[in-house]
């Protein structure tokens, strides 16, 4: 089955073409570098670009994958969670294509496409994570912007939330503390560089919620402890902070490189100890056949080893997909789940039903 998928949940135009699992193009626009000015991602601006630059990017993946139009069986398309008038780009897009030319829609949970990247394959059909299917039961994590939450899955399409984060994601606390250390926007990828530099020893930030019982999270608190940190760096500050401390702006203008590297190092550690011991403890809990992780957080080496880790010492197979474009935001991984989709017909029937849903959950 060839489909055409798009995503415009945030600032990222995206299309992908696949047949199968192979994913044929996959072309994505984005203009972040504006929206830097920003500190964060502008809805309007984020329409705006998905409007101009959806047909040329569409042109230039077909172009990519050697196909027209008409080859196309299936048009997929995220409909939530996200960016509400961003997503509404995406969808009318897919609409005015299924219309046109009589295709058929389906609507993806961009969160079920993060995990479904970790099935994704190369044109020549090799497994971007190393795994060809899912073994079940397993579990599945997904760290993102707005995500942390965790999975059971006893079969394709089946999840059980059994965690999550009770504030900011992961991703969010990232970019936060970024953009205190003065990293700009997205921050995750500069505050990883800047941390192989420094001492993730220098601050003991807390790993909040790390002896509860269940397998949540909360990275809010951490995020505020960097700040404190940073304001008794600045002033010997001590006391009780104001509310304008908490708009999490550039705090970095007196300190140093180390200072900073240090900084971010220390976060670091305690954001992903947190994730480690709340595995650790998933994974004895229900033993799963394999770990499968989603999303921007899992572009970060650090990361990375430290799962690697856990899963050897735990015999738990872990898959996550290893080129960073699949991890970030991408229309691929719409694409691997929009296959799972049709093996359960879900199709959507009156094409224009689908609505964007903004505040969409697994
Ligand atoms: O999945 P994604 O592209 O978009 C959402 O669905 O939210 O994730 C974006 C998030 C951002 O918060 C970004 O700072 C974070 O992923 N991120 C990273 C790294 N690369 C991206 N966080 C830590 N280390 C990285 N190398
Ligand atoms: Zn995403």
């Amino acid at each position: 089955m060839k489909i055409l998928a798009i995503d415009t949940s945030c600032d990222d135009t995206s299309i992908s073409i696949s047949e199968d699992l192979n994913i044929l193009a996959n072309v994505s626009w984005s203009k972040l570098k504006t929206h830097n000015d920003f500190g964060g991602v502008v809805p309007s601006e984020a329409k705006r670009q998905h409007k101009e630059f959806l047909d040329p990017v569409i042109t230039e993946s077909l172009n990519v994958a050697h196909l027209g139009i008409n080859d196309i069986d299936v048009v997929a398309v995220t409909y939530g969670p996200g960016l509400a008038i961003a997503l509404e780009a995406g969808i009318q897009k897919a609409k005015e294509i299924c219309c046109k030319h009589n295709k058929k829609l389906i609507g993806v949970n961009h969160m079920i496409g993060h995990i479904y990247s970790c099935l994704a394959k190369d044109a020549e059909g090799n497994a971007y994570s190393g795994v060809d299917d899912f073994e079940f039961p397993l579990l599945a994590l997904t760290i993102s912007g707005g995500h942390t939450d965790l999975y059971l899955m006893k079969s394709h399409m089946e999840f059980e939330k059994i965690g999550g984060t009770l504030d900011d994601a992961i991703g969010e606390a990232f970019d936060k503390v970024g953009r205190m250390l003065g990293l700009g926007f997205p921050a995750g990828h500069k505050l990883e560089t800047l941390a192989k530099l420094g001492n993730s020893f220098a601050y003991d930030f807390p790993r909040p919620m790390h002896n509860t019982n269940d397998f949540n999270w909360s990275f809010s608190g951490l995020k505020t402890a960097v700040l404190y940190q940073i304001k008794k760096l600045q002033s010997g500050y001590e006391g009780n902070p104001i509310k304008d401390d908490f708009k999490m702006k550039d705090e970095s203008n007196n300190l140093d490189e180390t200072t900073i590297n240090n900084l971010a190092a220390s976060f670091q550690e305690a954001a992903f100890e947190s994730l480690i011991i709340k595995l650790r403890k998933a994974i004895s809990q229900y033993n799963p056949k394999m770990l499968v992780i989603g999303g921007g957080v899992i572009a970060n080496q650090t990361l990375r080893n430290k799962l690697e880790t856990l899963c050897r010492n735990s015999n738990t197979p872990l898959f996550y997909p290893k080129p960073m474009w699949l991890c970030t935001d991408n229309a691929s991984m719409i694409a691997v789940a929009a296959n799972f989709y049709a093996q359960k017909n879900l199709y959507i029937k009156d094409i224009e039903s689908l609505d964007r849903v903004p505040g969409l959950e697994i």
